[in-house]
């Protein structure tokens, strides 16, 4: 597995890859919901690059970059494992040069949901992913579903900016008691753990009601918020019943429709989605 760190290093690695490259974008602190996305990448491609780096222009001001947990040793076993041919880990000062100006942004899928709650964080994640696309040039990159919005972001972007590249977004990971896999729940501690689990079950009622009928949106949100507001420890943001493609807020579901909620356990702030339809 070659490691690299410049552009130049990445320039002179790349040829060395040889067929159709598929390209997993990450910020390390690998799990296995990562993994999957490498795995399906070496399955679907000839060759497989991942790039490790925590984009501080995704973070707010009041969130947890200096904190981002980090573990590069363990990531690359991981990624070594998993059959992956390249590593890129550029730095923040190779990524955003002194005199940095120029930004990628996507407008009316930003606003809604997570771009509410984060302002200017989609910019920072569609400015670093086109950077990165722009440097490896892959066919086919990897996103979670987790990140329910950012998959669709980075779609609209790719389509407005021409990338040749094919958007392959993958199912959630989720541990044994239905907690989506995320860098984050290193965070909790052993009581907020088991709390967190109050994200899935809240999904899988909302979506047990619409299995048997419900198609009110408002009332979708209402149970999902009643099983949140059952766990002390679980401070809910928003729950949303919205367009799956648009991300507008829906009074009636009819077509592809996601299912989406931003959740506090402690000072951790978690997100996990289901697609109905
Ligand atoms: O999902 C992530 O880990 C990040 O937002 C991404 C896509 C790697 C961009 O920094």
């Amino acid at each position: 597995m070659m490691i690299v760190t410049t552009f130049d290093e990445l320039r002179t690695a790349l040829p060395l890859l040889e067929g159709r490259l598929g390209f997993v974008p990450t910020m390390g602190c690998l799990h296995e919901g990562h993994i999957s996305l490498a795995r399906r990448a070496r399955v679907e491609c000839d060759c497989v690059a991942v790039s490790i780096f925590v984009n501080p222009v995704q973070f707010g001001p009041h969130e947890d970059l200096s904190k981002y947990p980090r573990d590069l040793e363990r990531d690359l076993h991981l990624l070594e494992d998993a059959g992956v041919d390249l590593v890129w880990t550029p730095t923040p000062e190779i990524m955003y040069p002194a005199g940095f100006q120029t930004w990628v942004e996507v407008e009316q899928m930003t606003r809604p949901l997570e771009g509410a709650q984060r302002p200017g964080h989609f910019r920072g994640v569609t400015t670093v992913v086109a950077k990165l696309f722009n440097a490896v040039q892959p066919a086919k990159a990897y996103f979670g579903q987790k990140d329910a919005q950012q998959a669709a972001v980075i779609r609209q972007m790719t389509r407005d900016l021409n990338f040749p590249i094919e958007i392959v977004v993958c199912p959630t990971v989720r541990e044994p008691d239905g907690l989506a896999m995320s860098s984050r729940n290193v965070y909790l501690d052993a009581d907020q753990r088991k709390a967190a689990a109050v994200l899935y079950r809240s999904l899988s009622a909302a979506k047990a009601a619409y299995e048997q009928g419900e198609r009110d949106a408002e009332r979708l949100r209402t149970l999902m918020k009643t099983v949140l507001a059952s766990e002390p420890l679980a401070q809910m943001q928003y729950v949303s019943c919205a367009d799956y493609d648009t991300l507008q807020e829906l009074e009636q579901v009819s077509g592809k429709t996601l299912l989406s909620m931003a959740v506090f356990i402690g000072k951790t702030r978690l997100i996990d989605n289901f697609v109905l339809g």
